[in-house]
């Protein structure tokens, strides 16, 4: 393993120290993607990680790629398993009780998208850390920010049972949603803008032939359900259902029925069956923190924002937010400018708030509100038969789909 800058200990306060460029909280895709920018422009990055890698990969997370997250796996040369096992999608589907609305990405835009899961990308992106220097401490515990105001922030954690300080010029909060970078940021310095809805999705993944070549994105009057897929052997699928539910209330049987109504015609006579490797319930969330930037501490990824995942946008914000920050990092560690420094939280936020404004209106549009009463059910069909009739609105549709340019 490479050497970091430096690496002393204080034999009084078994004190391990160390020094780096960028300190990295959180090694989830966007402090991994971060990590690997970072260091292929020769600048120093030590991610630290509270979990095992074990537990990071076993979080199973959403699987379509955007052109920028298919571009930074390219750039990082780390495109080789995606290319052979990934499946460019070309169009999905909005159903709506018996009518399935075809979105043909590649007619309306010239793009697609790929379909590889986005743990697959972070096991390729932890595989190549240690081959190329890029230091990932996991399991340290207690991990806080210090100094974040100052030209000199440093991290403190422990790990192994020995207190730990790492110094380092700037510090990227990559910790996701619940970690303590956001917390760092004092009160009268950021605002939150967040909607919580009404209902979760209940996921299941088996080892089954997908139902449908491309995603079915399905409203019932049962409520939304999804057809998705890893690869054409196992599939993902997920329904809507109220937060109240428990995972363990929900024996696979169950929500293959629920699948096979809700799905409608297209997928009822061809849902294959099969026991699931892994069955959950995730809240849906909307949720933006302003700015992203505090003196030396920087966030990006979920640590920032959040999107229900109709749409599949989380990883891929993570990622345009990871190009627009790596390149910031570089211009200053390369030629001083702060320029980039100065504008990455605005930057970054303008396509935020668009891929928030998409997932949101996905999301209103194919789900099931339980208080959207006989008008708000009108205004969905309104819109779906606008969509089904207009070739302008699913050109919109497709483009917010495959993912605003950077
Ligand atoms: N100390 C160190 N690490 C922490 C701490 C902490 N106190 N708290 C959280 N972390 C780690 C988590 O264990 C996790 O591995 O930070 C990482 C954050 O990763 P993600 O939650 O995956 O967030 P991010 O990298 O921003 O992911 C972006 O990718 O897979 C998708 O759906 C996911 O929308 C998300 C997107
Ligand atoms: C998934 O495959 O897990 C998936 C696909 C599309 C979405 C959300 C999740 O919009």
């Amino acid at each position: 393993m490479r050497k970091l800058k430096c690496c002393r200990r204080n034999p009084r306060r078994k004190e391990v120290n160390m020094k780096t460029d960028v300190a990295i909280i959180g090694a989830g895709p966007a402090g991994l993607m971060l990590g690997h920018l970072l260091r292929q422009a020769g600048i120093e990055a030590v991610i630290l990680e509270h979990r095992s890698a074990d537990y990071v990969l076993s979080r199973i997370r959403a699987g379509i790629l955007e052109r920028v997250t298919v571009d930074l796996m390219k750039e990082l040369g780390l495109d080789d398993r995606m290319n052979r096992e990934g499946l460019p999608h070309d169009g999905f589907y909005l159903a709506d009780g018996e009518r399935m609305i075809h979105i043909d990405m590649k007619e309306l835009t010239g793009q697609s998208v790929m379909v590889y899961g986005q743990t697959e990308i972070t096991q390729d992106l932890m595989e190549a850390a240690a081959p190329r220097g890029l230091e990932i401490i996991y399991s340290a515990e207690e991990v806080a920010l210090h100094d974040v105001d100052s030209d000199t922030p440093h991290v403190t954690f422990r790990k192994d049972g020995a207190e730990q300080r790492l110094d380092a010029r700037f510090i990227a909060g990559c910790d996701g949603f619940h970690g303590p970078s956001r917390q760092a940021f004092p009160a009268s310095v950021g605002k939150a803008f967040e909607k919580i809805y009404p209902f979760g999705w209940l996921g299941i993944l088996a080892d089954v032939p997908p139902c449908n070549d491309e995603l079915i994105y399905a409203n019932h009057e049962r409520g939304f359900a999804l057809a998705s897929m890893r690869s054409k052997t196992r599939s993902r699928y997920y329904i809507q259902v109220p937060l109240s539910e428990r995972v363990e209330d929900w024996p696979d049987d169950q929500i293959w029925d629920e699948l096979a109504t809700r799905l409608g015609p297209a997928c009822t006579e061809n849902i294959t069956r099969g026991p699931s490797i892994e069955k959950s319930i995730a809240p849906l969330r909307s949720f933006v923190f302003e700015p992203l930037r505090h003196g030396s501490l920087f966030l990006a990824g979920d640590a920032a924002h959040v999107v229900p995942p109709t749409g599949a946008k989380g990883l891929n914000l993570a990622s345009s937010d990871v190009a627009y920050l790596s390149k910031a990092f570089i211009r200053y560690f390369k030629k001083k400018e702060e320029a980039g420094l100065d504008t990455y939280s605005s930057t970054a936020l303008a396509r935020i708030w668009k891929a928030e404004r998409f997932s949101w209106s996905l999301t209103t549009l194919m789900h099931r509100f339980p208080d959207a009463g006989a008008f708000g059910r009108r205004m969905q069909v309104a819109e779906l038969d606008y969509i089904a009739a207009s070739r302008a609105a699913q050109t919109s549709i497709a483009e917010n789909y495959i993912g605003l340019p950077l």
